[in-house]
C-alpha cells in the first residue's frame, strides 16, 4: 500500500520511519517532508496546507492512507477534502479538529460532558475580559487565545497587570490575528503534566503508552515555554489504574460528546493533562500526535502502525485487538536540539555536524525537526532542529544514552537540556523534586 504522511517536522519523520521500517514493499511519501524524512520516505514538494494539490497527489499515486501530522491542515479541512475524494485518512474532520482549533468550543464540550478541566470563562469582548480580571478572586490566572497560536497562545499571569497585558496583546493588538479574538481566562492548576494519546475511530479507542513533555527551555524546568525541549516515555507519574480512570472519565465521555455534536472523531486524540490533587484534569486537547511525544513514543511500539491507523480511518478499530501494541518495556528519552535564540528569536543557517555518527549508536534514533540541505550541507532551519531519542533498560540509562548521542552533534549556538526525565528519576531515587 502507498501511504502519504503530511507535514515536515520531527513528528512526521518519526511517523515515516515507523510506517516504513520493516516494510520495503510499502511506498511512504511525505509532503513536504525534510532531509530526515528523505532517508526513510519519498519527499513530495507540496506544503501541508495545500489541500487541492495534496488531494490530487493522493489520487494520482493511489494512496491507500493519508496520515495528517500537524494541526493546521486539519483545521484547514484537509481530512474532509480527502474523504470526499474517497481516500482513507487518519486525522479528524475540520469540525472535529476544533477540539484543538477552538479552545472555547473544547471547553464547552468538556463542561457538557462533565469532563474534569480547569474552571474558565470565555470572552469575545476585551472590556468584559478586563473587568473580569479586575475582580478576579485569585492569581495566577491563565489567559489563552482560543484559536491556534503555534503553542504560544497561553500566558500564565501572576497578577492582574500581567493578565490585562495578555488580554490587550491578544484581543486588542491582535498578536495572534483572528486566533485571539476570543480569549479564555482560566483557573491555574498546579501539579505535574502527562500526555496521553489515544487512537480512535470515534467509537472505540486504543490508548498509547504515556509520555511527558518538557516545555521549559532550561534545566530544572526554568526559563520560557517552548514547543517542547524533550520527552520521556513512559511517564512515571501515572499508573495503570490512573490511565484507566483517564479513559473512563476523560476520553470516553469526550468521544461521546463529539459524536453527539455530530463531529465524530477519527484520528489521534491527545490529552495534555495536569495531575492535580483532585485527579487528572484536561489542560488542552490536540487533534494530532504531540511533538516531541511522537519521537519518544513510536520507538517503543513493536507493532506495525499502518493497520491500527487504517482501522481508525475506516471506522473498524473494534477489529483491532487490544493487545496489538506490543510495547517495548524499556524506557525512552528524547532530547531536542534547538537553534541559538530559540524560542524568542531563533537563528537559522548553522551547519550541523555529527548526525550520522550519532545515529550509528545502538538504540539511538535521530529525527529531523527543522533541518534543510544547503549546498550539500545539513543546516539548522531555526527553532527545534533535531530530536535525539534513545532507549535504555531504565530511564537513567535511556537518558545517559540520549545525552551521549546528543554530545556527538554540533552546530553553532545549539541549545539543549541535559536533565530530561529529572522528575521521573528523582521519584525513583527518592530525591526531592519528585
Ligand atoms: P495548552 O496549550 O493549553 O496546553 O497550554 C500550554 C501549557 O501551559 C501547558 O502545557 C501547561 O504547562 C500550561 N497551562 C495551560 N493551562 C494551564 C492551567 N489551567 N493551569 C496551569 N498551567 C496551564
Ligand atoms: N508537545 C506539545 C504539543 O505537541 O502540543
Amino acid at each position: 500500500m502507498n501511504v502519504l504522511v503530511v507535514g515536515g517536522g520531527g513528528r512526521e519523520h518519526a511517523l515515516c520511519w515507523k510506517l516504513a521500517s520493516g516494510h520495503r514493499e510499502r511506498r511512504v511519501f511525505c509532503a513536504p517532508g525534510n532531509p530526515g524524512t528523505a532517508l526513510v520516505a519519498e519527499n513530495v514538494a507540496i506544503a501541508a496546507t495545500e489541500v487541492a494539490r495534496l488531494v490530487a497527489f493522493a489520487k494520482d499515486q493511489a494512496i491507500g492512507l493519508v496520515v495528517i501530522g500537524p494541526e493546521a491542515p486539519l483545521v484547514a479541512g484537509l481530512g474532509d477534502a480527502l474523504r470526499e475524494a474517497g481516500i482513507a485518512v487518519f486525522g479528524p474532520s475540520r469540525l472535529a479538529a476544533e477540539i484543538e482549533g477552538s479552545k472555547a468550543w473544547a471547553k464547552q464540550l468538556m463542561h457538557k460532558g462533565g469532563i474534569p478541566t480547569a474552571a474558565s470563562r470565555t470572552f469575545r469582548d476585551a472590556r468584559a475580559a478586563h473587568e473580569y480580571i479586575r475582580e478576579a478572586p485569585a492569581f495566577p490566572v491563565v489567559v489563552k487565545a482560543s484559536g491556534l497560536a503555534a503553542g504560544k497562545g497561553v500566558v500564565i499571569a501572576k497578577d492582574a497587570a500581567e493578565a490585562a497585558q495578555a488580554v490587550t496583546d491578544m484581543m486588542e493588538s491582535r498578536q495572534f490575528g483572528d486566533s485571539g479574538t476570543t480569549v479564555l481566562i482560566e483557573e491555574f492548576l498546579s501539579g505535574e503534566e502527562v500526555s496521553i494519546h489515544c487512537l480512535t475511530d470515534g467509537e472505540t479507542m486504543l490508548t498509547l503508552p504515556t509520555s511527558q513533555d518538557h516545555k521549559r527551555l532550561l534545566d530544572g524546568d526554568e526559563g520560557p515555554n517552548t514547543g517542547g525541549m524533550g520527552a520521556i516515555s513512559p511517564a512515571a507519574n501515572i499508573d495503570a489504574a490512573g490511565i484507566r480512570s483517564v479513559e473512563e472519565e476523560i476520553f470516553f465521555p469526550t468521544l461521546h460528546q463529539l459524536a453527539r455534536a455530530k463531529r465524530p472523531y477519527r484520528g489521534v486524540l491527545y490529552a495534555g493533562l495536569m495531575l492535580t490533587r483532585a485527579g487528572p484534569k484536561v489542560l488542552e486537547y490536540n487533534a494530532r500526535f504531540g511533538d516531541p511525544e511522537t519521537e519518544v513514543l513510536l520507538p517503543r511500539l513493536r507493532c506495525d502502525l499502518l493497520e491500527p491507523l487504517l482501522a481508525c480511518a475506516e471506522g473498524r478499530l473494534s477489529e483491532v485487538s487490544d493487545d496489538v501494541f506490543s510495547v517495548d518495556e524499556r524506557a525512552a528519552v528524547t532530547v531536542m536540539l534547538c537553534s541559538e535564540g530559540y524560542p524568542a528569536a531563533p537563528k537559522a543557517g548553522a551547519v550541523i555536524e555529527g548526525v550520522e555518527e550519532a545515529s550509528l549508536m545502538q538504540d539511538v534514533l535521530i529525527f529531523h525537526s527543522g533541518t534543510a540541505m544547503k549546498h550539500g550541507q545539513l543546516v539548522a532551519q531555526g527553532g527545534r532542529v533535531l530530536a535525539v531519542t534513545a532507549l535504555g533498560a531504565d530511564m537513567a540509562a535511556a537518558r545517559a544514552r540520549a545525552n551521549a548521542a546528543a554530545d556527538r552533534i554540533h552546530f553553532e549556538g545549539m541549545q539543549r537540556r541535559r536533565d530530561i526525565g529529572w522528575r521521573a528519576l528523582a521519584r525513583t531515587q527518592g530525591e526531592p523534586g519528585a
